[in-house]
């Protein structure tokens, strides 16, 4: 066995398999899109079947790049897009509906009303969230109540339920394990972060059996064995975490005070809080960061729903690029006398606002606003987003936005404008290191440090190097007046 470990990252918008050296270099990747269902306005869905049989054509591809037969993988680690849920059947596999993605907006209705019966204290005591659509406990409460037999199959023990870690895991045991770990857990709105347990007050406010729900492991752990007849021969599953909790492991935020921001779909900043349960009094979530040998590390995170999907809707909406690479370098030539402000609120904003309910809008057209302007202020609203997260963070976490050192991974920040306005915008250094694809590392560390082939914490932590260091150089008064607009901007795109 080469040391080598095989990273499955199932995201929102593809499924991809990395596999990395024991020298922790990636050595293969493969990648496969799916789609996105949206049957109603501010529904997203996504077929579990086309999640599983893309994330299988990327492991065998990654395989078939290098040259390695299943039996040289010394384990897999999984990270995958949080929150978004599935049921399926116990015996079949076969999920009763399509998956219900986290930026599904349909139990809106179903959060206002807990939120007029006084809940939200409690969920939020509980859980470290708040009550949003956002999280998988109301929407698994949605399918129970509206596919048609599903609760009288929940019921009679027919069915189950889990995140999309737990639903490949499922399926690469060959139907043996059902089970998650604490960060996926952490999410659903039913699990609680302090207890560690799934909270059963919780489960009976949404009417949720327990049953239902996956055994909840430690981040690094046994999770399963993959059956044989997929890949070749069996493969240890050794890691688990949650995509955005996986980046913070690969980008080394090991220590309370230590924040990174990663940039795919959406934006998820989260800040290492330690053995420490912060509870935000500024509208962010507290979350499990990772649990190693049954000890919790805690974090608060900003969620902001749209970052990167915004360059998508640059490219496949108003088709301004052809690239999403494309997009930096024309936001660069954008007219900086016009002050457009965009508010990507395409499925409601997250934090630090949680309005389900509203809606996409664009101010400050003028006759000379061109596709320049509109890349740039699509890119700004990215780091205008970050910036409020950081406000909050900063009030929660009481340090300085001067304290701060924002390490950055994901898509967009290939592009050194939009860093470098990330910078300007936050008035802190953001700091990019040269891997990018610390969501696979993380999970892969996860696994292969379990596997006794990569080393523990801190050496790992020494492997983090940096690319390049984008420091603040923006004007004072123009910040404040840029920071004025954004919030004007959204305080005209809100829903109440
Ligand atoms: O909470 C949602 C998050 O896990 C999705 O991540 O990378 O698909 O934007 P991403």
């Amino acid at each position: 066995m080469g040391g080598y470990i095989l990273a499955i990252d199932q995201g929102t918008t593809s499924s991809r398999a990395i596999i990395f050296d024991a020298q922790m270099h990636i050595v293969a990747v493969g990648q496969k899109e799916f789609e996105q269902h949206y049957p109603a306005s501010g529904w997203v869905e996504h077929d579990p079947e086309e999640i599983w049989s893309t994330t299988v054509w990327s492991v065998k591809k990654a395989l078939s790049e290098a040259k390695l037969s299943a039996s040289e993988i010394a384990a897999i680690g999984i990270t995958n897009q949080r929150e978004t849920i599935v049921l399926w059947d116990k015996k079949t596999g076969e999920p009763i509906q399509n998956a219900v993605v986290w930026q599904d907006r349909r139990t809106a209705r179903m959060c206002d009303e807990l939120k007029k019966q006084g809940l939200e204290e409690k969920f939020s005591r509980k859980t470290g969230l708040l009550l949003d659509p956002y999280f998988s406990g109301t929407k698994i409460a949605w399918l129970l109540d509206n596919v048609q037999g599903a609760r009288k199959r929940a019921e009679n023990g027919e069915i189950i339920a889990g995140t999309i870690d737990s639903y490949l895991i499922w399926k690469l045991t060959g139907g043996r394990e059902h089970v998650t770990d604490a960060t996926n857990a952490s999410r659903t709105l039913v699990y609680n972060i302090e207890a560690n347990d799934w909270d059963d007050e919780l489960l009976e406010i949404l009417n949720i059996p327990r049953s239902l729900l996956p055994e909840v492991k430690d981040c690094a752990a046994d999770f399963g064995v993959t059956d044989a007849s997929l890949f070749g021969a069996e493969i240890k599953i050794l890691g688990v975490a949650g995509d955005q909790q996986a980046a913070t492991i690969g980008q080394a935020c090991f220590k309370p005070g230590m924040m990174k921001s990663t940039y795919g779909t959406g934006c998820f900043a989260l800040l290492n809080t330690g053995e420490k349960l912060v509870r935000s009094k500024n509208r962010l979530l507290t979350t499990i960061a990772y649990r190693l040998n049954g000890k919790t590390t805690y974090a608060l995170e900003g969620s902001i729903f749209i970052a990167g999907a915004a360059v998508q809707w640059l490219r496949d909406g108003i088709k301004v690029i052809g690239k999403a690479s494309q997009s930096g370098e024309l936001a660069a030539e954008a007219d900086e006398t016009q002050h457009v402000y965009f508010v990507p609120a395409f499925v409601g904003l997250g934090a630090p606002h949680w309005d389900a309910d509203a809606r996409g809008a664009i101010f400050g057209l003028t006759r000379n606003t061109g596709p320049a302007e509109f890349a740039r202020a699509a890119l700004e609203s990215v780091a205008y987003q970050t910036n409020d997260l950081l406000v909050a963070m900063h009030k929660d976490w009481k340090a300085k936005a001067s304290d701060t050192v924002l390490r950055v991974d994901g898509g967009m920040v290939a592009s050194d404008w939009t860093m470098q306005r990330l910078a300007d915008l936050l008035n802190a250094p953001v700091d990019r290191p040269i891997i990018l694809e610390t969501t696979a590392l993380g999970a892969a560390w996860l696994a292969g440090s379990r596997a006794g082939v990569w080393p523990d914490a801190g050496e790992f932590a020494q492997q983090w190097k940096l690319d390049r260091r984008f420091d603040p150089a923006m004007e004072a008064t123009l910040r404040k007046k840029k920071l004025a607009g954004w919030a004007d901007a959204v305080s005209r795109t809100l829903s109440a």
